[in-house]
């Protein structure tokens, strides 16, 4: 509890030491119009995309004692000068008596004393809005009146944020800034550059008359820059120069009286930052929003969509930490991975083509369709629309333009432009969708293909069940010497880069699990035919699986070019791999014995208290014939390192083969929450996951980064909820089959389906893992273990009895 504490009563994380190891953070808004709030206040804001058209500048590689995108000043006169101090600590660093930042779902609220001020900030953006709000209460709990100033800053970057890294001349040129004033005298400060001028404008404003303004970044450092964010040489004038920029670097400084405030009296102060096509056109919601019962409002209205989103599943396991992130922090990340892909945080700068991932996207909507399926069919649709006529996909987009692009394989000459797997993970996020839903008239939708005319028209269409053929047709047509899927560029594991004509055994598995999910698909739509061919593909791939891939010990992960594998213990580095493992148990192809020992070897050889490594020992050197791999050292990232993504898909393979103690132990070893007591060690945000924690071959053993967008969200929230508690949406109903510890007495959770609430309640007297005895529905007992589709907005109570 060293930085803070979990406070489940308000689904909150409090942070209650500001220096901590590395920034935490929080999202407000979505994708639409939001970004990041640090815990100290600093703000990247953007529109639609952060590559395109971000608003706030924040440069993360920046000390953490910094300012970044936006604080807050507040000054008071001490003899002739004033003195200044941020209530976000960043960046004047000054003493506090007091300091918590409040991560709240989709608001941050900093709550901070310093000289006898008690400030109180929330920080959000209302539902569908593209404005972010700082709700400002200041109250004086000294013991003598204080004349309070409050100076809240921003500073813009270009909307193209590469540029604004690239271009010290073109940029700075066209930055302006504008004041209008409008009929009730307020200050709204725009801000364009000037090619925009006519079309968007970025503005901030409040609710309270302000009394002069800055919008050139020199000016109100001071002393051609030599003054600092820390001790702005502005904040000693009695006012600010009322600069209108022509050029440079634009921030918006908006200088009030606040007047004097007595002991124990509040006054407020309400902020805007948005962006609209004009100022003109901004009005009538500047205004709404200068009303503080407004904010008000709209802040219960953001509260109410998070109680509905989290509503739709609610557990209560023997087990208090897996209780608060599968209650609130994990579906929360998994909303926020949903929204951001991989494109936007302290680690995934969102600059340049990165865009939203085919194969990370694909992942992010299988666990947001209990709570939002509209939006998960939304994003589902923009992913078909970058999938090609053969199949494949294209790598990642930029959400704006929805131009598309093949990844980092377009930097290596002669490698092959697509990767094995992003084509198959929407097979799964389709089916997944259909059996959440039972939307099956979305097979029929018809979606272009990527491919266009030089018009911009695309060339083929085809139906949303279409696109899932070609995918799977095309890595049907696409095997290499052992009739094994080819890597292509890479699959899941982007960085081995084997070269062309290499083979992938991931791809071959979650081919197997695509396959297996068509021909269910197909067996329920009752197509006999397409039930036999896919069932054909599939004993052809599980035939080859299992006669080339199983080295005596385990399942090698790749072979080359050459023929050879790696992922063998025949290999010297890189001897097991834990994809390898768990995903032949996941595609059904393993057979029981080899399912155990493979699943064991991850046991032996790859767990660690912190995780599951993704590959051990790490090689040792650069080796540009395997790829990125090699670029890091042993234990780090996907080099031996504990890659968190893959770890649920072996708590599921280990519930597939009934073994809940150790489908739990893994699930635990990793839940942030018990990061708490070691964050030192961990460093990273308690109340998410990391992507990566270095693995036991690298000294900083347990130490995370790259926290908040990784697929492991969302696979440890399907892992927890549809493979452990076991409560899985099918075509025919809700499927009951928990593999849970064996000590558990049971455990209860409500979940809607197809407009129903099931309130399931699983008692385990016999103490077993795995195994349904018996299943009452409101008091009936059922046959079997899946429970109808009732669709009539009522409660109803399922019973289940393991043994
Ligand atoms: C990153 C990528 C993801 C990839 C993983 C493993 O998280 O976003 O697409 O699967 O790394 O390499």
């Amino acid at each position: 509890m060293k930085y803070g504490y979990f406070d489940d009563q308000n689904r909150e994380y409090v942070i209650t030491d500001p220096k901590t190891p590395v920034k935490w953070i929080n999202y407000v808004g979505s994708l639409a119009f939001g970004g990041i709030v640090d815990h100290t206040g600093g703000a990247l804001i953007c529109k639609g995309d952060p590559a395109l058209n971000r608003i706030t500048k924040y440069i993360p590689q920046l000390p953490s004692s910094e300012f970044k995108g936006e604080t807050l000043y507040l000054r008071s006169k001490q003899g002739h000068r004033y003195k200044v101090f941020s209530p976000y600590f960043v960046p004047t660093l000054d003493p506090y008596d007091l300091y918590e930042c409040h991560v709240g779902l989709g608001y941050t609220r900093i709550v901070s004393e310093f000289y006898g001020i008690r400030t109180e900030v929330t920080i959000f953006v209302p539902l569908g809005d593209s404005r972010m709000i700082s709700d400002i209460q200041m109250t004086n709990v000294s013991d003598h009146p204080m004349d309070i100033d409050a100076i809240p800053v921003v500073e813009y970057t270009h909307p193209d944020a590469l540029k604004q890294f690239t271009n010290a001349d073109w940029v700075p040129q066209t930055m302006q800034s504008k004041a209008y004033r409008d009929e009730a005298g307020m200050i709204i400060l725009a801000q364009y550059p000037f090619m925009y001028k006519e079309t968007r404008v970025n503005y901030f404003t409040s609710n309270r008359r302000v009394s002069s303004f800055e919008s050139d970044r020199r000016r109100f450092l001071g002393d051609n820059q030599y003054g600092t964010w820390a001790n702005p040489l502005s904040l000693q004038e009695e006012e600010l120069s009322n600069c209108e920029a022509l050029r440079g670097d634009n921030i918006a400084a908006l200088l009030h009286h606040l007047g004097t405030i007595r002991p124990g009296e509040t006054t407020r102060l309400i902020t805007q930052l948005g962006q609209d096509e004009s100022i003109e056109k901004a009005l009538p919601l500047i205004n709404r929003y200068r009303d503080a019962e407004q904010v008000e409002r709209a802040f219960k209205e953001m509260a109410v969509f998070w109680d509905t989103y989290l509503s739709k599943l609610q557990v209560e396991t023997p087990d208090a930490s897996m209780n608060i992130m599968l209650n609130t922090h994990n579906p929360r990340q998994c909303h926020t991975t949903k929204n951001w892909s991989r494109y936007l945080s302290l680690y995934q700068l969102g600059l340049g083509a990165r865009g939203i991932g085919f194969r990370d996207s694909s992942q992010d909507v299988m666990s947001i369709l209990v709570s939002m399926p509209q939006e998960g069919k939304e994003l589902i649709k923009k992913l078909l629309h970058v999938q090609k006529r053969d199949g494949s996909a294209m790598h990642q987009f930029n959400p704006l333009t929805m131009i598309a692009n093949e990844g980092d394989s377009r930097e290596v000459q002669d490698a092959p432009k697509y990767y094995g797997d992003d084509h198959l993970w929407i097979v799964l996020a389709i089916t997944a969708y259909l059996k959440e839903t039972g939307d099956l008239a979305f097979l029929d939708e018809v979606i272009s293909y990527y491919e266009k005319d030089k018009d911009g028209h695309s060339l083929e269409s085809g139906t949303v069940f279409d696109h899932v053929r070609r995918a799977i047709e095309f890595t049907q047509n696409n095997v290499g010497a052992h009739g094994l899927p080819l890597l292509g560029f890479a699959d899941w594991n982007d960085t081995v880069n084997l070269p062309a004509g290499a083979e992938s055994l991931f791809v071959a598995n979650l081919y197997g699990k695509a396959l297996l999910e068509m021909i269910e698909l197909a067996r329920h739509l009752g197509d006999a035919q397409a039930v036999a061919q896919y069932t054909a593909y599939y004993q052809t791939m599980k035939q080859r699986v299992n006669k080339h891939a199983w080295d005596g010990k385990w399942y090698v992960r790749y072979f080359d070019v050459d023929g050879s594998p790696v992922g063998s213990h025949s290999n010297t580095k890189g001897q097991i791999y834990a994809n390898g493992q768990s995903w032949p148990v996941i595609s059904g192809f393993a057979p029981p014995d080899r399912a155990k020992a493979a699943l064991d070897a991850i046991y032996r050889r790859l767990n660690t208290r912190n995780g599951i490594k993704l590959s051990t020992p790490g090689y040792n050197r650069f080796d540009p014939a395997k790829g990125g791999i090699t670029t890091y050292p042993p234990g780090a990232k996907e080099n031996g390192g504990i890659f968190l993504h893959a770890n649920p898909w072996v708590i599921i393979a280990e519930t597939i083969i009934g073994n809940g103690d150790r489908a739990f132990e893994y699930c635990d070893q990793i839940n942030p929450v018990a990061k708490n007591d070691r964050i030192d060690e961990f460093e990273c945000e308690p109340y998410v996951y990391p992507q990566n924690i270095l693995g036991d071959e690298h000294a900083q053993f347990g130490m995370a980064r790259n926290s908040w967008l990784t697929g492991t969200a969302s696979w440890t929230y399907q892992a927890a909820t549809q493979y452990l508690l076991g409560i899985m949406p099918t075509y025919e109903g809700l499927q009951i089959g928990p593999c849970i510890p064996r000590k558990w007495d049971g455990f209860k959770v409500t979940r809607e389906f197809r407009n129903a609430v099931y309130e399931i309640e699983v008692k385990n007297p016999g103490h077993v893992c795995k195994g349904v005895k018996s299943v009452k529905v409101d008091g009936r007992r059922i046959e079997g273990n899946v429970v109808a589709v009732f669709g009539d907005s009522k409660t109803h109570r399922v019973e289940v009895i393991l043994g």
